[in-house]
């Protein structure tokens, strides 16, 4: 896909995220792999209201290169980049449920959300850890999520909110879409005992669509 293609798409999908409530505010930022580089949402811009030439463009090793200054989590993008070679795009966003997922003390660190449907497991994947809190915007973050990263598309900042990696842009919005919907079902079902997808049952929708 051309670069003029993807930051249309990136506009397309940041309004559409906002509309739906997925971000609010300058919550939230997208960033998308292209072929000299990346593009990023720049700091302090809504989602809802991104425009395709301000978008930030940064070259291969991350510096600021063009557009409006970039989003502070560049570090957070970062890491996924460095750590999931297979990485096109990351997406971070505040929505609630998966936010709220993040703020409980007493779920598992290494996977807080069990494998309640076949499209969280399908999207999101195995397993989601998440990453004890940092301040926004502070690069300390980016070596845990690396660490993270290695092994999980995607991860949740305790008290902050989800960050979610995919191949293409569209994947990783549709994975973070489907990590918030898994997070409502999480929350939904605290106290009662829900069926959990086996492991076979999630080994065999890995091994059938990735
Ligand atoms: P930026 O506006 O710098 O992208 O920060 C927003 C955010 O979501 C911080 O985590």
């Amino acid at each position: 896909m051309s670069e003029i293609a993807q930051r249309e798409l990136l506009v397309s999908l940041g309004a559409s995220l906002f509309a739906r409530g997925f971000s609010v505010g300058s919550a939230g930022n997208i960033s998308v792999k292209v072929a000299d580089g990346y593009l990023m949402t720049p700091t302090n811009s809504s989602l809802g209201r991104l425009e395709a030439a301000q978008i930030s463009k940064l070259d291969r090793n991350f510096q600021h290169v063009a557009g409006d200054k970039p989003s502070k989590e560049v570090f957070m993008h970062r890491a996924f980049y460095d750590a999931r070679p297979e990485a096109g795009a990351v997406v971070h966003l505040h929505s609630s449920a998966a936010t709220a997922v993040g703020c409980l003390p007493d779920v598992d660190p290494e996977n807080p959300i069990p494998p309640l449907t076949p499209y969280f497991v399908m999207r999101v994947g195995r397993r989601m850890p998440v990453v004890p809190y940092y301040r926004p915007g502070d690069p300390a973050m980016g070596p845990a999520i690396q660490q993270a990263a290695m092994t999980a598309r995607a991860v949740l900042l305790a008290n902050h909110g989800p960050v979610v990696s995919g191949a293409t842009l569209l994947d990783a919005v549709y994975a973070a879409e489907e990590l918030e919907e898994a997070a409502k079902l999480f929350l939904m079902l605290r106290g009662a005992a829900p069926r959990l997808l086996t492991p076979a049952q999630v080994e065999d929708l890995l091994g059938t669509f990735g």
